[in-house]
């Protein structure tokens, strides 16, 4: 599943999207545009809800809205039934509009502000996951001045390596986040969690990375971190009745790539840590996970129209859109690779290899290399498929380029859920100085 599961060709030989043109959306309002389909994102947490439910635990999906933020998709994860992870005040506060059920939303974040601190505590946030020991203090005494005592998890680094971009390893011992186990700091943070008289440690949290097809890592990790709640159990007679194993779990961005399933990493998460608990002799954890490009990454894709096709003799031919750097970033930091097709003619033969590069001033802003298409003119309507997670929220206004509009597909009608930026929006927090 690369593109969304409702994607089609008509009669016309246009790709359709939750039952539109995307020729005609593209055409109505304007590209570069991002299109949403609902029933694969509503499908995505669906498949996460049924495949833990089904394992007869007590358990949270909480979908990581940093994959993509904003009301509509709160909304969504609301409407499902799953929980929300923040990671920073913006976050939570497009949660907060969205009238999410506070209860069932945890904070992130490796250096958590005073004020988002405060934002959450005001907001009787469901858990604060702790990543460090100025921040526990902070928040021990921010709760204490509001009179409070915040529930909290603490994000352990495991020390695991998964296989993905260095830049997304996050369980690692050289890792900004997190209290380490080899060098003692996890269990100085749990034996002040439960000194503190204004945070109540619920449990433990350990993310070890995004993008990870192979469930090894999350098996190892898992093993590791309930002999750590073992080790608490005996050190200090605290139980932990809560372990968020992150998330991570990768996503098809080409039709070649083979990641596990939802139900495969169901499966590995808790019957690996209910296998833990009963070797342990330890009472089995409500178990979450935090899901982020495995809902919403195949649910979207992006628009561009075609313009310059430059031909260099023997060497590449270059074909530019009207996007590029500033609303995908990852082929850019991650060397991202995705797949392309022109939406116009979605029927028609790839013949001719191309490159597809952004609008921007620089020579690296390609973002596909190397790809056939049918032969592409000036004006076809490009689509990069797989861009719904990482995408919109890593936009940047680079060259004054307004970000694109949010649509979201289904049953044949679209809905902005994100308005297209104007010139307006990119001068207004400016300040004339004549
Ligand atoms: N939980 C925590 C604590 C996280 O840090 C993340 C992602 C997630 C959950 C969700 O992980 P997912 O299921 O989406 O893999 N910009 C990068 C990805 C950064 C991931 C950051 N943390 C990219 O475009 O690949």
């Amino acid at each position: 599943m690369v593109l969304p599961i409702t994607a089609n060709i008509n009669s016309l030989g246009h790709l359709e999207i939750g039952g539109c043109d995307t020729v005609e959306l593209a055409r109505q309002y304007g590209t570069p545009l991002f299109i949403m389909d609902e029933a694969t994102l509503r499908g995505q947490c669906r498949t996460f809800m049924q495949a833990f439910g089904a394992k007869g635990i007590e358990f949270d999906v909480v979908y990581a809205s940093k994959a993509f933020s904003c009301t509509a998709m709160c909304q969504i994860a609301k409407q499902e039934g799953l929980g929300l992870d923040v990671m920073s005040g913006g976050e939570l506060y497009t949660a907060i509009k969205a009238g999410f059920p506070m209860d069932k939303v945890l904070m992130h974040g490796n250096n958590k502000t005073p004020e988002e601190l405060a934002l959450a505590l005001d907001n009787n946030i469901g858990r604060v996951v702790v990543d460090g020991f100025h921040e526990l203090e902070l928040l021990d005494k921010i709760a204490g001045e509001k009179g409070k005592v915040q529930p909290i998890l603490l994000r352990i680094t495991p020390g695991i390596k998964p296989q993905t971009h260095s830049y997304i390893q996050t369980g690692q011992i050289d890792s900004k986040f997190g209290f380490g186990l080899q060098d003692g700091l996890a269990m100085s943070a749990v034996k002040k969690s439960l000194e503190l008289k204004n945070v109540e440690l619920k449990g433990l949290h350990a993310h070890i990375g995004s993008q990870i097809f192979e469930l090894g890592s999350f098996a190892k990790a898992i093993e590791i971190i309930m002999e750590f709640v073992k080790q608490i159990k005996d050190e200090t007679g605290f139980v932990a009745r809560e372990f968020n194993a992150g998330g991570g779990l990768g996503i098809q961005y080409k039709a070649v790539d083979e990641p596990s399933t939802i139900e495969e990493f169901a499966s590995v998460v808790v019957d690996g840590v209910v296998r833990e608990a009963q070797h342990l002799g330890l009472p089995v954890p409500k178990i979450m996970v935090e899901p982020g490009r495995s809902i919403v990454a195949n649910a979207g894709v992006t628009l561009y129209t075609v313009g310059t096709i430059k031909e260099i003799a023997n060497i590449r031919t270059y074909v530019s859109v009207d996007g590029g750097m500033s609303d995908n970033l990852r082929p850019m930091l991650y060397g991202a690779v995705y797949e392309a097709l022109l939406a116009n003619r979605a029927q028609e033969k790839a013949t001719t290899m191309v490159t597809v590069a952004g609008k921007h001033c620089e020579s690296g802003d390609i973002l596909v290399r190397d790809i056939e298409l049918p032969h592409p003119e000036a004006g076809d309507i490009l689509c990069t498929p797989a861009t719904g997670a990482y995408g919109y929220v890593m936009a940047n206004n680079y060259n004054r380029q307004p970000r694109p509009a949010v649509l979201l597909v289904n049953n044949g009608e679209a809905r902005a859920i994100i308005r297209r930026e104007t010139f307006e929006d990119l001068v207004r927090l400016d300040a004339s100085i004549e």
